[in-house]
């Protein structure tokens, strides 16, 4: 949900990416991206009819230089978050980290889901990606306008008759979860392995979830990191999921505090006084938004992008938050630029009337949960409570609520598809992770989600941010490692520190996230 870039629909990668390969039942890699391989892999559209439609799935794999060899351990699949996320973007950017943590001895795999960026079909409920940005501009936080509620739903009816009016065979029907989890084994038995080997993220241990029900003996390895409750995300209700965020929030003032004036430029004399300050500054941001210009666009910080960026912020504080700090000191003295600069995207330039080009762009998320999901049909006045009930979770609630609101005109559908249970005596235990402050996937649904696969561990990290990756950790990595490697799992109950505090003047190792995306 949201990642940093699913959230704000943000395209990265250039257009030609996999168009031109050739799409096959078996995985027929081509060099692509320096070092990577790329391949396209036919699955059926319908598995309830294998004859029918098919479709092409966008797969990538930085592969294992021991291929071949005794040290060779086989495929990890890199799961992606989202929904909406593009696995081909997480192993691009983050693979040759992944192999320098967890070893040689693996190739890392991963894809576009159904329905996502480079894989086809996909969801799109424009014509052109000029009418898409032209429309969806606002990021949808409640309080923004004395209107903002409604607002946001208004949009979403818009959104849902355009999906509709787009909704040719009743496509977007395909683009569920169980679907993907079944695309992940085809991904696996064309790699020649019978069992998986998995590390999702976010949504990805939604998919993870559904996969280990659907296919509880075809598991070796299956780490599943920053985990959503899958129970309140088939319910489209996503109402678990902000029940630590404002404790990420709280570390920001905290970090900021024991960095001190030197490394912190928001300090203040306790931590309490930083989050007044804060507040000052929001409030102060509603009434006067600050203009920016920077070389590559321009924009307006508001309150709306004030607190979204914020928001983003809690999931990467490694990253982010020496950033964060230095863009709010220079947004007290009038000075935007830092501030904006964190979302910042280049100023919207197409060709008009061409068709979007094959990476990440929002509506597939948007599809994917909506199907996924139960039926919303809430009136304003419905949606009143169930916000209210978010509120109380947290302050990030008037961010969180866009997400269910944009169901709320989808297109009806039959949803045959596995909503749960969530259960299975696994092959292999699997590994669940959650971090002590994760901003949107707090570690209770780690411990909801273990109850119904016997044998499974939770790890615990001591950090705040969105998976186990969004902090430097030797402890975590190790277990990590060690599961891959060697298929051991912790003790119940085990926490791992972190290596360094947020604000210390160095890079964190490891920190910046997978940008594993998650609304
Ligand atoms: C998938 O195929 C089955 C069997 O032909 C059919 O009943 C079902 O409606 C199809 N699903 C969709 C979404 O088209
Ligand atoms: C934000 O909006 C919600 C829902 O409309 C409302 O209940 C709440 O009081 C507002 N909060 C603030 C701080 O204005
Ligand atoms: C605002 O801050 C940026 C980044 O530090 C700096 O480059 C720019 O000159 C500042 N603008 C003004 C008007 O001071
Ligand atoms: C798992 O195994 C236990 C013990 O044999 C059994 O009671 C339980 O029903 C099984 N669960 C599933 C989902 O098959
Ligand atoms: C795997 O087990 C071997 C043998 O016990 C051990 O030497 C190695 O350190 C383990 N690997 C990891 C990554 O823990």
């Amino acid at each position: 949900m949201l990642s940093n870039k699913a959230f704000i629909g943000l395209v990265s990668l250039g257009a030609t990416f996999l168009t031109n390969l050739e799409t096959s039942t078996e995985l027929k890699w081509t060099d692509c991206y320096a070092q990577l391989q790329c391949a396209r892999l036919q699955v059926p559209l319908n598995y309830s009819d294998p004859e029918g439609d098919a479709a092409s799935i966008a797969v990538t794999r930085l592969p294992s230089p021991l291929a071949g060899t005794d040290g060779y351990k086989g495929p990890i699949l890199i799961i992606p978050g989202g929904p909406g996320g593009s696995g081909v973007e997480l192993v691009l950017e983050n693979g040759v980290l992944l192999s320098q943590v967890l070893g040689p001895n693996f190739d890392f795999v991963s894809f576009d889901p159904r329905g996502v960026g480079r894989s086809t079909p996909r969801a799109s409920f424009f014509d052109t990606e000029a009418q898409r940005r032209f429309f969806d501009t606002s990021f949808g936080v409640i309080n923004a306008t004395s209107d903002g509620l409604a607002r946001i739903w208004a949009r979403a009816q818009i959104t849902g008759a355009l999906a509709t009016q787009h909704n040719q065979n009743n496509i977007f029907e395909h683009f569920n979860t169980e679907s993907t989890a079944r695309d992940m084994l085809r991904i696996v038995e064309a790699h020649g392995r019978r069992n998986i080997q998995a590390w999702g993220f976010s949504y990805g241990t939604v998919l993870g979830a559904t996969f280990a029900s659907l296919f509880p003996d075809r598991i070796d390895r299956l780490v599943l990191d920053g985990v959503l409750d899958a129970e309140s995300y088939f319910a489209t209700r996503w109402s678990t999921s902000l029940l630590d965020t404002d404790k990420t929030l709280q570390a920001f003032f905290d970090s900021c505090f024991e960095g001190g004036p030197d490394l912190c430029p928001f300090y203040e004399s306790s931590p309490e006084a930083i989050s007044r300050k804060l507040d000052d500054l929001t409030r102060t941001i509603f009434l006067r938004p600050v203009p920016v210009q920077t070389s590559i666009s321009y924009g307006l910080v508001d309150y709306e992008r004030l607190r979204i960026t914020i928001f983003q912020s809690l999931y990467t504080p490694y990253a982010t938050f020496p950033v964060l700090a230095q863009g709010l000191a220079d947004l007290i003295n009038g000075n935007g630029t830092v501030l904006y600069q964190i979302l910042e995207q280049p100023v919207f330039d197409c060709a008009c009337g061409s068709p979007a080009p094959l990476t990440s762009i929002s509506d597939g998320g948007t599809a994917i949960m909506c199907t996924d999901g139960a039926e919303v049909r809430d009136t304003v006045d419905e949606l009143e409570p169930f916000v209210q009930g978010l509120l109380r979770d947290s302050q990030w609630g008037e961010v969180w609520a866009r997400i269910r609101i944009g169901c709320s005109a989808w297109p009806k559908q039959e949803k045959k598809h596995f909503k749960g249970p969530f259960l299975g005596n696994t092959s292999h235990p699997i590994l669940w992770i959650g971090n002590t402050a994760d901003p949107v996937t707090p570690i209770a649904g780690a411990r909801k989600m273990a109850k119904g696969f016997p044998g499974s561990v939770v790890l615990t990290q001591d950090s705040p941010g969105h998976c186990s990756i969004a902090a430097p950790s030797v402890c975590t990595i190790g277990f990590v490692s060690a599961y891959f490697m060697n298929g051991t799992l912790p003790d119940e109950g085990v926490v791992c520190p972190v290596v360094q505090p947020i604000f210390s003047g160095q890079p964190a190792d490891i920190g910046g996230g997978p940008g594993p995306s998650l609304r």
